[in-house]
């Protein structure tokens, strides 16, 4: 998807006071400067989109072993820059790098909130199966 006038769509990821903004103000909840680090020093690929003047609008990243299991996680776009499609150029760039880079056979997957999913059926997610269910705790 090509993104629209005024947007860079960028390799790598945003500051990790950016990150922490764009969760906040996109809704997503809150972490710490510790996670920020981490999740960025961790992160397998990570995109971000700047404006011309270069404020941090949108991110999305990927957490993966390298070899077939990933995971797409902080897709977030600031409210008032979405619906024009960069998060959909941050998934399709992810996913272009997952085919590139990855050994053949890449199993992706994520956790689908109410404002995503639309856009990652729309590029091909499919829900579990009926008899498996996604699972999760705190530490
Ligand atoms: C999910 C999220 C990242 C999507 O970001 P986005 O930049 O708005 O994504 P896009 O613009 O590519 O697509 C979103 C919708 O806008 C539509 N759209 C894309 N370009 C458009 C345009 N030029 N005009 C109007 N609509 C457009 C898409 O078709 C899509 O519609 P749909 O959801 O009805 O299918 C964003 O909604 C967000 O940050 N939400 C809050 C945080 C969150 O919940 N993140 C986790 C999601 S799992």
């Amino acid at each position: 998807m090509t993104l629209a006038a005024g947007y860079l769509l960028l390799p790598g990821a945003p500051a990790p006071e950016d990150y922490l903004r764009l969760r906040r103000e996109s809704g997503l909840s809150p972490k710490t400067t510790g996670q920020a680090e981490a999740a960025i020093a961790g992160s397998w690929a990570f995109r971000r989109v700047e404006t011309e003047r270069g404020e941090v609008v949108a991110m999305g990243r990927v957490v993966g072993d390298g070899g077939w299991y990933f995971l797409v996680a902080d897709m977030a776009t600031l409210p008032g820059h979405q619906r024009r499609g960069i998060g959909g150029a941050v998934l399709d760039a992810l996913l272009e790098e997952i085919r590139t880079r990855a050994e053949p056979g890449a199993y992706v997957t994520l956790t689908a909130d109410p404002p995503g999913r639309r856009l990652y059926e729309s590029r091909g997610f499919l829900d579990v199966a009926p008899d498996r269910t996604g699972m999760w705790r705190m530490r």
